[in-house]
């Protein structure tokens, strides 16, 4: 077989494998949604705004990756959320688990499949701006990836986007000033800052957070950029909201405990879900 026929093949594979999760997930829920949302860690509790429809756990859809991490819940959530006909990723997997980028990122186009057209991804993120406390919500207005890997390597499926997808708005200037009047009009501090995405799962060294800061990168994670890229390939308008869980002060560190980090972006929840609620109930209508 020669080169290109692998290539075509592997690629046409990962279509076969999104069109069957599809298709389960159908036999399930005869549900189209508009909205997708995927929570980051400790950030679950927005499900319970969910006028829920179906839930369907991971373990029955085929194909779909399975979090190893307990504060991460692993289902799909159907439903109205303001307004809106939502599905909520409640749980993610990460490139640390040992899952290829593409594993960490197969959810995506199945929501994409699945008919939604907005993404709206939460996640608990080291705040390396000093300006940030720990809480802080921010939205991020752009990414930088130093996974040192791209969740796009690999044939390209021109069915799923195309093979140089442009990155130079990923996160929707429409979304980023909606939410930001969402915020002023809930009375929600919401601040601004570029996303810096590693792979973990260890914390980074003093010398690493400044030259993240170097770098011009105001939060630092273990996740999202995987998940927006593939969005933007895939053709979704991306919003992306971090709760600050502990302050990356290189001159003066302490260790940090997931405990923490989980306890932090708890205590914020409440407010990211308000948040994320009103922009989704603010989204002129989807179609
Ligand atoms: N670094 C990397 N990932 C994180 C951090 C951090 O300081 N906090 C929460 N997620």
């Amino acid at each position: 077989m020669s080169t290109e026929m692998v290539s075509r093949r592997r690629a046409a594979g990962l279509f076969d494998r999104i069109s069957k999760s599809v298709h389960a997930i159908w036999q399930k829920a005869a549900f189209r949604p508009d909205v997708a949302v995927i929570l980051g860690t400790g950030l679950g509790n927005l499900t319970k705004r969910v006028r829920k429809e179906a839930t369907i756990p991971y373990a029955e859809i085929p194909h779909f990756p399975r979090s190893t991490v307990m504060s991460h819940e692993g289902r799909l959530v159907f439903g109205t959320l303001g307004g809106k006909r939502t599905v909520v990723m409640d749980g993610r997997v990460h490139f640390y688990e040992g899952y290829t980028l593409e594993q960490v990122t197969f959810p995506v186009r199945v929501l994409r499949k699945l008919g939604a057209k907005i993404l709206i991804v939460s996640n608990a993120a080291g705040g390396l701006n000093q300006a940030f406390k720990k809480g802080d919500l921010v939205l991020v207005s752009d990414h930088i990836n130093l996974l040192g890997v791209n969740p796009l390597v690999g044939p390209n499926d021109n069915r799923l986007g195309l093979r140089f997808p442009d990155m130079s708005a990923p996160y929707s200037e429409r979304l980023i000033a909606l939410a930001q009047r969402a915020a002023v009009e809930k009375g929600i501090a919401l601040k601004q800052g570029v996303y810096l995405a590693v792979s973990g799962p260890c914390l980074e060294t003093r010398a690493e957070y400044r030259m993240m800061q170097n770098l011009g990168a105001d939060l630092v994670g273990m996740s999202t950029v995987p998940e927006v890229i593939v969005g933007v390939h895939g053709g979704f308008e991306i919003l992306a909201l971090s709760i600050v869980t502990d302050v990356c002060d290189p001159d003066h560190l302490k260790p940090l405990k997931i405990e923490e980090v989980i306890q932090v972006a708890n205590e914020s929840g409440p407010k990211l879900d308000d948040l994320v609620e009103a922009v989704v109930e603010q989204l002129p209508h989807v179609r």
